[in-house]
């Protein structure tokens, strides 16, 4: 839909108007969320340690999940259409991972040694995703570092390329603009989705390129799918520089039978992952080819290191951490088999068709995009593209329609990412949708 200026003005003034109304009403609504809020923010600066956790006017405190139900602390209960942003694919109380892990638990916290359950997923990550080897971290950051370690050591170059709208964890961050605080790689910043622009730059700097970074779709920029096109000329202009293509598949990796940039068509050299592999307890992971990986490989040869050879040390404490390890052996092996990844990846599209059909019934300017079981809401009468298009919405009517869906128990990403997960009934999904309709209705006023 296009507005008149005239109308895009009042429309202005009108969500202003109805967001601080529903400011007062939430905080009327949550006063023990309130209370938490206050008193955390003595110690945590902010009142929180995750920075995509907050918004208007303050972050609710959860008590409680089952299923896909979070209840908080003020006894409010939502269908909990987040999904820890990827991470909670499973809901709040999946038996078939949190027995396994309690049964470790009781056997052994920390070892201190390596173990059977680290050696069992290592085997199923390899076989599902089609990796000849994988080594475990505690987080996708953590994974994404050691992958563009990895790439940097292999081929003794510096430059990273990486695209603007990109997110590869806190000090990897490219939504709006590189942080300042980012990790200090050398970086060039590619348009993303532009396979012309991308080779130009490629080439410009084909001696010095170490690695090629990409989402196959952006999740942190607004669930902003690469085409196939465009992920299949990188890749090929990144191999003929001599650069090694990095996926980072930390949230999409639940696409289809084994991961999305498979759905596109391409293999990458070393893919990371993260998120809901952990079962919901930390996890990170990064693997590929075995001549990439083997940097890691300190194998005894007659009862001595190799010599000649510079092996990479990875530390972390956690890494092959029982509950984790436990876990993603039942994730992969139990409960999110391929078969199970690729119906759900049809499921998430059907949803995703119907949330477009409710808000193409109401005259405010809001699309969705995404693939899969990941999507998100825009404020913005045209699905983007790209971050700058995403930088458009309008962002009071983004808040409005989260708190409207909040208000009615629909648990959403403040910025407008919702993930279906495995837990969800489709009475659910059906609810959430109709929550949709009446909250765009109220903001529309008919
Ligand atoms: C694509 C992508 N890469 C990396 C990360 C970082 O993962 P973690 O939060 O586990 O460090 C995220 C987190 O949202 C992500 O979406």
């Amino acid at each position: 839909m296009c507005l008149t200026l005239h109308e895009a003005i009042y429309a202005c003034r009108m969500f202003n108007d109805q967001l601080e109304v529903a400011c007062r009403d939430f905080a009327d609504r949550h006063p023990q969320s309130r209370l938490h809020f206050d008193e955390a923010r003595k110690y945590m600066p902010g009142g929180h340690t995750r920075t995509v956790l907050t918004h208007l006017p303050f972050p609710v405190a959860f008590a409680s999940g089952d299923g896909a139900t979070l209840e908080d602390v003020d006894g409010h209960s939502y269908i909990d259409l987040l999904g820890d942003y990827t991470a909670g694919l499973l809901g709040h109380s999946e038996r078939r991972v949190l027995d396994p892990v309690v049964a470790a638990l009781a056997n052994n916290v920390s070892v201190g040694g390596v173990h059977p359950a680290e050696a069992q997923l290592s085997r199923l990550m390899c076989s599902r995703f089609g990796i000849d080897r994988v080594r475990f971290t505690n987080s996708g950051t953590e994974a994404n570092l050691m992958a563009i370690t990895t790439a940097i050591q292999a081929t003794s170059r510096r430059q990273v390329l990486v695209f603007s709208g990109g997110y590869h964890g806190g000090v990897l961050y490219f939504v709006s603009g590189p942080a300042p605080w980012n990790a200090p790689y050398e970086f060039v910043i590619a348009p993303y989705n532009d396979a012309d622009a991308t080779e130009v730059i490629i080439q410009e700097h084909a001696s010095e390129l170490a690695a090629v970074v990409f989402e196959p779709m952006q999740g942190s920029g607004g669930c902003l799918p690469a085409d196939a096109e465009f992920v299949q000329r990188t890749c090929t202009a990144a191999r003929s520089v001599g650069a090694i293509v990095i996926a980072d598949e930390v949230m999409t990796s639940r696409h289809g039978r084994s991961g999305m940039l498979h759905l596109l068509g391409e293999v990458a050299d070393i893919t990371t992952y993260g998120k809901y592999l952990g079962g919901g307890f930390s996890f990170g992971a990064f693997g590929g080819r075995a001549e990439l990986l083997d940097q890691f490989d300190t194998s005894l040869e007659g009862g001595r290191l190799v010599t000649g050879r510079q092996v990479i040390s990875h530390a972390g404490t956690f890494n092959n951490n029982m509950a984790s390890m436990t876990a993603g052996c039942a994730v992969l092996g139990e409960v999110f088999t391929a078969d199970v990844a690729e119906s759900h990846t049809k499921r998430g599209e059907e949803f995703r068709e119907s949330v477009a059909s409710v808000l193409a019934r109401h005259a405010l300017p809001m699309s969705v995009t995404g693939f899969g079981s990941m999507m998100s809401l825009h404020a913005l009468a045209t699905a983007p593209q790209t971050i700058n298009d995403v930088f458009l919405r309008d962002e009071v009517l983004q808040e409005l329609v989260f708190l409207g869906l909040h208000e009615r128990g629909i648990y959403i990403a403040a910025r407008g990412m919702m993930n279906v997960g495995l837990a969800h009934t489709d009475d659910q999904l059906a609810r959430a949708l109709d929550a949709l309709d009446e909250t765009l209705g109220a903001i529309a006023g008919n």
